[in-house]
């Protein structure tokens, strides 16, 4: 289920070269099952017709404030009530103006004068408008109010320069959105270390050993837990998958720096939750060049023990969750890792069902807890799964 479902969303589109990007985004929106009211700007009409976003959002699209046959004849400030977030996206160097100095002569100005919700404005112009100061003065102003600016990013300009300007993607936008939304959660106020993918231990500068976890599971808690407020900590050993907005992420690549990361961002913690696979071994020693291929058919490395970084750590208060990624016995090995490492609860997870385990977006686990009978739940979604974790986590908080 999306934690955007349901959220009443206005989604204001203006007079930028941009503004297709806008589609994609009501697009996504309206995926997440959000109810999605776009307003665009007479501007907007020049780049976009109203029919491509009610095509795609099944839903009234807003451009005149004094449409007589649209809702607002009754309530000019309807949608100003009715929104949850007011995204402005792309947003030009004129709205921002307007917005900044309080004009509501359009639908999409008098809706934000009007709001108590949260706005996210994504800046999309050509680099000297932007660096512009009566523009850059504009959007301090908004800042200074609460005002969510998002980019804009750097690169090549429609205007055919190069520099800050450009619209910055949906996802970052949608990023933004669930970390706003997600504010207020029953983990607000909270700390939370999340581990993430396989480690890498290095033989040699071209190859390495590791295991097929590709992060998933550890990304989707911390996405779970940033949607509930969390202060996410996210140690992360894989290069596969998009950082997440609002969680300060930080990779690294073998066992050892993973104990390293875990030890620091752990002090202060309320939660650890150990999604990643840390490798049991390590090569006992790394060489500096590439090792070359020999005449003889079998080669040997010598490994030793990584750290156990469960274990090792003994935070007074912290709610320490690992997980066991199992292929036989799961319920009694699982059971005798979570006593071994003093752990509060573990996850255990078969990895030999079909779509779950690695690389799926979905997971079937146990919860195994030192008092109560292991809690079986169905196949789900990992974000799901973390939501379950993240629920169990709150109640020994
Ligand atoms: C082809 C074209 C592209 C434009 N792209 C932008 C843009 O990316 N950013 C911007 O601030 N203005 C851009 N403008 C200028 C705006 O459309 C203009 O300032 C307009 O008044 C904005 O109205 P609005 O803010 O109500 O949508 C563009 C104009 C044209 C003709």
């Amino acid at each position: 289920m999306s934690f955007l479902k349901g959220k009443f969303i206005t989604l204001g589109v203006t007079g930028s070269i941009a503004a297709y990007k806008a589609v994609e985004l009501a697009s996504k929106l309206t995926q997440l099952k959000c109810e999605v009211d776009v307003v665009m700007t007479e501007s907007a009409k020049h780049f976009l017709t109203p029919l491509t976003f009610n095509s795609i959002t099944h839903r009234p699209v807003s451009i005149d404030l004094f449409d007589s046959n649209s809702e607002f004849s009754m309530d000019h400030v309807l949608l100003a009530k009715r929104s949850e977030a007011i995204i402005v996206y792309p947003a030009t160097a004129n709205i921002i103006a307007k917005i900044a100095h309080g004009f509501s002569d359009d639908i999409l100005t008098a809706t934000i004068l009007a709001t108590e919700a949260p706005i996210i404005l994504a800046p999309a112009m050509d680099a000297n408008m932007y660096d512009n100061p009566a523009t850059q003065n504009n959007i301090e102003i908004l800042k200074s109010r609460g005002v969510k600016i998002i980019g804009p990013d750097s690169g090549r300009l429609a205007s055919g320069l190069i520099g800050l300007g450009r619209v910055t993607d949906s996802e970052n936008v949608l990023g933004n959105l669930n970390l706003i939304l997600g504010a207020n959660g029953d983990l607000k106020g909270k700390k939370i270390v999340v581990t993430a993918g396989g480690t890498k231990e290095e033989i040699d500068p071209v190859r390495y050993i590791s295991n097929r976890s590709s992060g998933k599971m550890g990304y989707a808690i911390s996405q779970a837990a940033i949607n509930r407020g969390a202060e996410v900590s996210l140690i992360s050993a894989s290069n596969l998958l998009k950082d997440i907005v609002g969680a300060k992420t930080i990779h690294v690549s073998n066992a050892s720096q993973m104990f390293d990361a875990v030890k620091k961002e752990s002090i202060g913690s309320d939660v650890l939750i150990m999604a990643a696979a840390v490798s049991d071994w390590t090569p006992n020693s790394y060489v500096n060049s590439k090792i070359k291929k020999t005449k003889n058919d079998t080669w040997q490395i010598d490994l030793i023990k990584t750290p156990d970084i469960l274990k090792s750590i003994n935070n007074k208060g912290l709610i320490k969750i690992g997980f066991s990624a199992e292929t036989d016995s799961l319920i009694d090995n699982a059971t005798k890792k979570l006593k071994e490492k003093d752990l509060d609860f573990i996850v255990a997870n078969d990895v030999t069902k079909e779509n779950s385990g690695f690389s799926s977006d979905n997971n079937k686990v146990f919860l195994i807890d030192h008092n109560t009978n292991p809690e079986e739940l169905p196949l789900m979604s990992k974000y799901e799964v973390g939501n379950k974790i993240l629920d169990k986590a709150v109640s020994l908080l």
